[in-house]
This record gives C-alpha cells, structure tokens and sequence, in this order.
C-alpha cells in the first residue's frame, strides 16, 4: 500500500474589530468548510503596544497609527488555522487587502464581500510561515512557548 503524508501548516487568521456576531459566524463557517482546522479561537481586545507589535513591519507607513486606532477598537476574534499551505490558502480566501481590487481580482473573496476599505478590510492574515509563527507567539504566548519546548527537546526541565 502507498500512504501519503501531507503536512499541515499553521498560520494566524484575524476577524477584525466590528464585524457583526452574524458576519463572524459566517467566516467562521465558511473557514471551516475550506477544510481549515481551528486550532485554537480567542476573543481579545489588543492593547496599543500588542497592536504596534503586531504591525511592526509598517511602522513607517503612513497609514500606521490608522490601523493600530483599528485594531484595538474592540474585541478581534484570534484564529490559529491549520491546513497544508495554510498561510497562501488563506490569503487566497481572504483576497487583496483594498476591497476595490478585490473586487476585481477575487469577487468571492472574504474581502471582496465584505470590507468597507482598505483599513476596515474584515480580516487578516500572515504573509508567510515566519510571520505567522511570530504572531502567534505574541497573541498565544503560552501555548506557542510549550510547543517552542517540546520541538527543541529541551532536557531542563
Ligand atoms: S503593504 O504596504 O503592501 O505591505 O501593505 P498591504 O500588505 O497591502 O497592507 C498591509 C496592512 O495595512 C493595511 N493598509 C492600510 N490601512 C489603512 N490605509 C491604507 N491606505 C492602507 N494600506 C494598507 C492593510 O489593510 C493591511 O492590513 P492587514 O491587517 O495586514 O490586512
């Protein structure tokens, strides 16, 4: 017999302040039904400086102290989703962060449906497995810390 092993991989999914409960479970259930695994589900109100953290690439950008206002509105729904190429299939879900190329680009897109604009764009997600990694330490420390502990094989316990 042949089996096939297919990797999964993890990247970190933002529903992003003011979407409606209903809007929510909708990407909740259109998630899932793309095949992704929610690994882990928080509700948390980023503060400033998790919220800077978490943009830190486009600091300089001038849009920057915009989403981070954004961001830190009220509570963001935090999603660990896992899925072999999890990071560009939700990209691909997702579709361009502008809603006017979305639209044009990818009309069945999450964005493409339902962000108002560029800023309010409904949801996030990382760019690469690097970034995700990162993110999902600094929103989910403790669990990303105990994996962190049991891939290195730490013997000091
Ligand atoms: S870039 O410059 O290519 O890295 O930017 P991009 O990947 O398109 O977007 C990165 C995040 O910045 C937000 N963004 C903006 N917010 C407000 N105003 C403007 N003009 C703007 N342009 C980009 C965009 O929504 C992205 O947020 P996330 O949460 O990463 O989707």
């Amino acid at each position: 017999e042949i089996s096939f092993f297919f990797p999964t991989e993890c990247t970190l999914a933002v529903i992003k302040p003011d979407t409606s409960e209903e809007l929510r479970e909708e990407i909740l259930g259109e998630i899932r039904a793309a095949g992704f695994t929610i690994s882990w589900q928080k509700e948390m109100v980023l503060t400033r400086e998790m919220a800077e953290e978490f943009y830190k690439q486009h600091r300089d950008k001038p849009f920057f102290s915009y989403l981070v206002d954004y961001m830190c509105r009220g509570p963001c729904t935090m999603l660990i989703l896992s899925k072999e190429n999890a990071v560009e299939e939700w990209r691909k879900m997702m579709g361009p962060a502008d809603p006017s190329k979305a639209k044009e680009t990818a009309p069945g897109s999450l964005r493409a449906r339902f962000a108002k604009d560029v800023l309010e764009n409904t949801v996030h997600g990382s760019s690469s497995s690097q970034h995700a990694q990162e993110k999902i330490q600094l929103l989910f420390g403790e669990i990303s810390s105990e994996s962190q502990v049991i891939s290195t094989g730490d013997d000091d316990e």
